[in-house]
This record gives structure tokens, sequence and C-alpha cells, in this order.
């Protein structure tokens, strides 16, 4: 058999990326079982080689027609596939995907005919919206990161950048690292097309979003600067229900603290 990553050390790079994540993923206790879903946009490691590959498997519908995404390819993690196995092969627990001319469907090209995530429909429509916007955002990631999760069981973290402005109070290095802050997106079935709808609008505004009570989608320029944006958000909460588990409301950084931050690192909000 030959391996899709063999003398591509490009692609090969970007593939060990998610890997890396995957891992961490996992030892954060993000990743329950085959909890959570990673995608990039790897079209620019095509060679003609890659291109001339025959597809796997016959081609399924994503849902939707996205045509942005012509003539692109992904490397999907497979659905019901276990991030601690990803981390370890990659490419036997997810597989990369060919778009079909009529952008609306794709086609497994390489290594195995793993079937992709089942949040497919909001990876594709996210991946639509960046290129449609001319982004250099090329991954998306989602998981389950449990201290954000629990803040979503309560109506008022809800509620527009209720969450954002108490995660970035907790330590400066928040807002520097996930400087849109976090969007909030209400309960929603997984999978579904109104869910990757929903995801696109709020990324409009900001490159992390969360599903009420079931997790986060973040967007960057690769794998790990999408997790690094999470892990700071994550942290923040951590920092929130430590001092609750100590008995009191932390303070928070002053605004006058937080205005100082955003004119010392010229953030956008
Ligand atoms: P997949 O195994 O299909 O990627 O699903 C995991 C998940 O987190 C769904 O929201
Ligand atoms: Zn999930």
């Amino acid at each position: 058999m030959k391996y899709v990553l063999e003398n591509r050390p490009a692609l090969a790079g970007e593939v060990n990326k998610v890997a890396e994540v995957a891992g961490y993923l996992w030892q954060k206790g993000w990743a329950e079982r085959n909890g959570g879903n990673i995608t990039v946009n790897i079209t620019e490691f095509v060679d003609d080689e890659m291109r001339r590959l025959p597809p796997l498997d016959g081609a399924k519908p994503i849902g939707a027609t996205l045509p942005h995404l012509r003539g692109c390819y992904f490397y999907c993690k497979g659905t019901n596939k276990r991030m601690r196995d990803v981390a370890r092969w990659p490419m036997a627990n997810g597989s990369i995907i060919r778009i079909t001319d009529d952008c609306a469907g794709y086609v497994i090209i390489a290594d195995q005919p793993v079937a992709p995530t089942s949040e497919l429909p909001s990876h594709l429509s996210v991946h639509n919206y960046l290129i449609s916007r001319g982004s250099p955002y090329k991954a998306s990631l989602h998981t389950h990161p449990i201290e954000l999760i629990a803040m979503t069981h309560t109506p008022k973290f809800l509620e527009k950048d209720v969450a954002t402005n108490l995660l970035w109070s907790m330590i400066p290095e928040t807002k520097a690292f996930c400087p849109r802050g976090l969007g909030i997106i209400p309960y929603k079935l997984p999978g579904s097309v109104e869910m990757a709808e929903a995801t696109i609008s709020e990324l409009a505004d900001y490159d992390v979003v969360m599903w009420e009570k079931h997790g986060v989608f973040a967007v960057d320029t690769d794998v790990m600067q999408a997790f690094d944006q999470v892990d700071v958000l994550n942290k923040s909460a951590q920092i929130y229900i430590a001092a609750r588990g100590m008995g009191f409301e932390p303070d928070g950084m002053t605004a006058e603290q937080m205005k100082e931050m955003s004119v010392a690192f010229n953030l956008p909000k």
C-alpha cells in the first residue's frame, strides 16, 4: 500500500500537527470516546499525482452546496474515531477527501475509506465561508472542554459577551490570545445543517464559538493555533471555577486594566 504522506513532508507536517493536538485534547480530558473533530484545508499541499488519485469509495453528499470549495482537499478526523487514536495513527483514524465538481459532495482519496466526522456539514460550511472572506485560516477544531461547557448550563453565560468579558478578565493572556472572544450558539442537534449555519453567522465576529451544552468550535491558521485559543479560554474558566470553589466571586481585572491590555496589544475589541 502507498501512503499519501510518503515523500510529502509539508503535508505530513500538517497531519502531524493534527496528531499532536489530538493527543493534547485527550490528555486534557476534552475528548471522551470519539468526542471532537478536526478538519484542515490541505489544498495548497496537493500535487498532480494526488489530484489523479481515484476515489476509494462512492461520492457522498455534504448536505449543502458550497461553491468556494471547488477543487479543495481536506484532512478530516473519521467519525466515531478516538482522538487518542488520531494522536498515534492520524491516517488510520481520518482520511483525505476531495470535493466533487458540483461542490455538493465529496470522495475519499487516501489512505483508507474512513468516513469523515459527523460534524462535516459545519466544518465544510465554515471552510467555504473562510475562503469566501479571503481568510488565511485553514483549520477548524471542535472539542468538549469541561469547564467552558459547564458554564453554558446557566442562562446568564449565554447572553452575548457575558462569558467573553468574564473569561477575558480572569488573566491577561486570554484577551491577548483569544482577542475576538467567545460567540454563543443556542443548543442545536449535533451534525445538523442548522448548527452549521448558526456557526458561520457567529464566526463573522468570533474565532471561537460555543455550542451550548456541547462544546466549542474554533478556527485559525492551523490546528495548533485553534487549539491555543480554546486552551486560553478554558484556563480562564478553570480560574473562575477555582475562585468559586474557594467560596468567592472573583473580582476579575478592572475595566482600566482591560483597556490598558487592548491598547498595549492593539486588540480589535
Ligand atoms: P465524530 O466522531 O463524528 O467526529 O463526532 C464527535 C462529536 O464530537 C460530535 O459532536
Ligand atoms: Zn461534539
